[in-house]
């Protein structure tokens, strides 16, 4: 595939489930090249089911040498990078008294240390098409919100939306936008990953949609038609914002 085939091409990480899936599946069907990275090669192959435009890369973000991996194979695939979507993330509640180096490790490698290189690693390739990265972040980790339970997650969150608004002047120069989305909570069937039994998970969303004034908790679909809408050309005014999509949760 060469880039006249794609209209731009992107790059997922997380691309094997949930919002990541449906993200990646929103730009093809854009008519988008897309990228999709992520630990299990099973489930990036289903994503890339039935969608032509989507190719995968079974690769650990947290492993020095995957960044630079990453961008050159988007562009051996794609000859471009327009768009570097920072969505993968390791979940996983856990107190204070209980984190442990491992987690700490783990956590932070993933949600904050590899969008940092991957950011570095595509700049050039981004520069060159004027593109975007958009970083998924969480509504629970916004403004003064705090978070029982889940520190390090959400401190890794606020860390991200910091790196957004803070790339968003460091890069303009250089014609990149940074933009964040904080999605509510999302049914991506990640109660297991989030260490929650099947019917914790489900009393955690019956809960959400008491709280949420949206009444529900939202789809993976409807947080991907936002990024596909974040890094459209009418929204070039658009830089360093971190824009919630979550129901009006964080609004309670
Ligand atoms: N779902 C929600 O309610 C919600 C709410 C707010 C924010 N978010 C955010 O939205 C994003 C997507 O969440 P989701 O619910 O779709 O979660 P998910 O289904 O658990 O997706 C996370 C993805 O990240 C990949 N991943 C994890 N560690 C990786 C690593 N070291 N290298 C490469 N890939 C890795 C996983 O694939 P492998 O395990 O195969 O590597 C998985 O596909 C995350 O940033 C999350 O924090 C989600």
């Amino acid at each position: 595939m060469t880039e006249n085939d794609v209209t731009r091409a992107v790059i997922v990480t997380g691309g094997g489930t949930g919002i990541g899936r449906a993200t990646a599946r929103a730009f093809a069907a854009r008519g988008d090249g897309v990228l999709v990275v992520g630990r299990t090669e099973s489930t990036l192959v289903e994503t890339a089911k039935d969608h032509d435009t989507i190719r995968v890369l079974a690769a650990d973000i947290t492993d020095p040498a995957v960044p630079e991996h990453v961008v050159r194979t988007a562009i051996r695939e794609f000859g471009r990078v327009d768009v570097l979507v920072n969505n993968a993330a390791a979940l996983g509640y856990r107190p204070l008294a209980d984190l442990d180096r491992g987690t700490a490790d783990r956590q932070l490698g993933t949600n904050l240390v590899a969008p940092v290189f991957l950011t570095q690693s595509a700049l050039g390739a981004l520069e060159e098409s004027r593109g975007t990265v958009v970083n998924i972040s969480s509504a629970g980790a916004l403004g003064l919100r705090t978070w029982p339970n889940n520190s390090l997650y959400g401190a890794a969150k606020a860390a991200l939306d910091f790196l957004t608004r803070t790339w968003a002047v460091e890069l303009a120069p250089r014609g990149i936008r940074v933009v964040g989305l904080a999605p509510g909570v999302v049914d991506t069937r990640s109660g297991p990953r989030m260490g929650l039994t099947d019917e914790q998970y489900e009393g955690f969303l019956a809960q959400i949609s008491e709280q949420a004034p949206a009444g529900r908790v939202g789809t993976p679909e409807e947080i991907a038609w936002w990024v596909t809408q974040l890094v459209s050309p009418e929204a070039r005014y658009v830089t360093g914002a971190v824009l919630p999509v979550d129901g009006g949760l964080s609004l309670t």
